[in-house]
């Protein structure tokens, strides 16, 4: 029993890194999702967030700023050009604006994220799924 555990768990990392594919430090935390997705670039050509969405150039890039609070930013924030959207939804992936921009969903304003491409890899949004899944703690 206590091997077989054992097993589950090592699988379980196996097959977070085989999904996070060109960031494969990615872990479902906020403090790895700003530092792998949103501040860096990635091994697929992928420009970080913050080459558009900086403090200084957040103003022209849908009011979002994710270098000085990106926690505040999300988690709560009414969306700017969707009225009544919320950015992050604790607990709900799917009605939250961040995810439905990140997979160019219908029913959202402007383009899919980030804008003009790469976009993010279905196993990288999967991570920022589960982390609001999971409450989207500020960790
Ligand atoms: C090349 C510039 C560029 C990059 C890179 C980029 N964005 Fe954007 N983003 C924009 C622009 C311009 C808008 C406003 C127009 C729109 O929504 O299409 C926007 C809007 C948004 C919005 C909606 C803001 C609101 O409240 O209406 C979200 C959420 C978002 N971006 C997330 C991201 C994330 C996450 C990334 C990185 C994975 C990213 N963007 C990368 C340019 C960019």
């Amino acid at each position: 029993m206590v091997a077989t555990v054992a097993l589950t768990g090592a699988a379980c990392d196996e097959a977070l890194s085989r999904v996070t594919g060109p960031t494969p430090n990615l872990t479902v935390s906020f403090a790895s999702i700003q530092r792998d997705i949103f501040a860096a670039p990635d091994s697929s050509g992928r420009p970080g967030c913050v080459s558009c969405h900086s403090d200084a150039l957040a103003r022209f890039n849908g009011g979002l700023s994710l270098q000085s609070n990106p926690y505040t930013s999300l988690v709560g924030a009414a969306a700017v050009f969707k009225r009544g959207a919320t950015r992050v939804i604790p607990g709900d992936p799917n009605g939250s604006y961040l995810i439905q921009k990140l997979e160019g969903r219908g029913g959202i304003v402007g383009a899919r994220m980030p804008f003009g491409g790469p976009y993010l890899t279905d196993g990288q949004i999967s991570v920022i799924r589960r982390w609001i899944e999971l409450g989207a703690q500020n960790n």
